[in-house]
């Protein structure tokens, strides 16, 4: 099955089922190499694939025989068939937790609320996903360093892959963002540079730094590897469907930052369906922003069709991306799919947050805390269907951002004496 496709003269590459690049503008096809724009109208690049040759039942038997991670999905994703047994961080394969309490607390109907929670990966939020496929891109490229602009939680993902993969490592992240993200990027040994600015200024950078010598042999994995990185997220959809029975939701809400994410389930889920791997039926996908970075949400709301850059000024700093790259293509899946794209201001992040932590024993970081708010503000508007299967992804750890919830703490300090525990008003 896998294909052998000649990326540049000097290059043969295999990346499985991944045969071309293919652009998502003008549908100008280039071979598999590491470029990220169209020559002819510098629209997105995406792969291509050949899965003309899979038998649905026997994908899904081999799907269902494979690892606990993201792996058992491989047929579908630009990677070589033994990628198993390379050195990697082998994320995904969360849990979708069956949300009854936060449910009741939300009065949505009982069993049909579920959290995709993604803290359960290595590094503790979904970039391990797409970090994954990067670096098959990478090794087939034969870059030797892995690096990327980062909102906090991708700097951490691919510190840790690069590690355990032998790559160099050197990460651009906005110089002050939360210390547990700082520490997380940093600990797995690579280089971290906080860039004064904010991310929309990260991102120009390394895009300058691509094109310079300086830059050569790198590979910026949300850059020049973003085809290949994107694909990481429709794993999401993926396993959201098999964990259901292999089952389409009716509803999904993601968070939204560069818009990527959101983008690939959608991807993912009409791969399914094409594939018959889940039965035709229709699904509405919602965006959550955070007020203070909500350009999506405000031109979804305005009518428009373009995204106006922000600056942004938001506790959720892991989706604090002004000019999300993406954007269009979340407003054109919205409105094609019938949901909506919606924001909450940081107290409402920070009440979601608790309520999540409180009713399912789920501590999210701040962007997980967007996503649970904007699922309120979403039924309480009328616009998200209490009675139907709906999906919330947590897509990253409370334990990154302990400062948004600062001040929550201990309930009394005591003697060690029953005495003592009984004036706390505690027994
Ligand atoms: C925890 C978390 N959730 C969601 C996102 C959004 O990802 P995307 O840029 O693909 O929209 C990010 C991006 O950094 C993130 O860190
Ligand atoms: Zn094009």
């Amino acid at each position: 099955m896998a294909a052998q496709i000649v990326a540049t003269e000097s290059t043969t590459v295999d990346l499985g089922p991944a045969t071309a690049l293919s652009c998502r503008e003008c549908g100008h096809r280039v071979p598999l190499g590491p470029l990220f724009a169209c020559e002819e109208c510098f629209g997105p690049l995406e792969i291509a694939y050949d899965f003309s040759s899979y038998d649905t039942e026997e994908l899904r038997k081999r799907i269902e025989a494979g690892p606990a991670n993201i792996w058992r999905y491989a047929p579908l994703l630009p990677v070589p068939a033994d990628v198993a047994d390379k050195p990697n961080i082998n994320p995904g394969w969360t849990k979708l937790v069956a949300a009854d309490n936060l449910a009741r607390e939300l009065g949505v109907e009982a069993g049909k609320l579920f959290v995709k929670d993604d803290s359960g990966n290595p590094t503790h939020s979904f970039k391990d996903r797409v970090v994954a496929q990067a670096i098959e891109a990478a090794r087939a490229f034969h870059f030797t360093t892995l690096s990327c602009s980062s909102t906090g939680n991708l700097a951490g993902a691919v510190g840790a892959a690069a590690a355990r993969a032998g790559f160099r490592s050197c990460v651009f992240i906005p110089h002050d963002l939360e210390q547990g993200k700082v520490v997380m990027a940093a600990i797995y040994g690579g280089e971290l540079v906080g860039i004064e600015g904010n991310y929309d200024d990260v991102n120009r950078f390394c895009s300058e730094l691509i094109g310079d010598p300086a830059g050569e042999g790198w590979g910026f994995v949300n850059v020049n590897l973003r085809p290949y990185y994107a694909e990481g997220s429709k794993t999401l959809a993926y396993e959201i469907c098999e964990q259901l029975g292999w089952r389409l939701p009716d509803q999904l809400v993601v968070p939204i930052a560069s818009g990527s994410q959101l983008t690939k389930i959608d991807k993912g889920l009409q791969e399914l369906i094409k594939l018959g791997l889940v039965e035709d039926k229709p699904y509405k996908i919602f965006g959550a922003q955070a007020e203070g970075c909500s350009p999506v949400s405000v031109a979804f709301k305005a009518g428009h069709d373009v995204v106006r850059p922000q600056k942004p000024n938001t506790i959720a700093k892991s989706l604090a991306i002004g000019n999300p790259a993406d954007g269009p293509y979340v407003l054109d899946i919205a409105r094609r799919t019938g949901g909506a794209v919606e924001d909450v201001n940081d107290e409402q992040v920070v009440d979601a947050i608790k309520l999540l932590a409180r009713t399912e024993g789920i501590f999210a970081e701040t962007a997980g805390g967007v996503t649970v708010g904007v699922t309120k503000k979403l039924i309480d508007s009328g616009l998200l269907d209490p009675t139907k299967t709906t999906v919330v992804l947590n897509t990253g750890d409370g334990l990154k951002t302990l400062d948004a919830v600062a001040g929550t703490g201990l309930t009394a300090t005591i003697r060690p004496s029953l005495e003592s525990f009984r004036e706390a008003g505690l027994a």
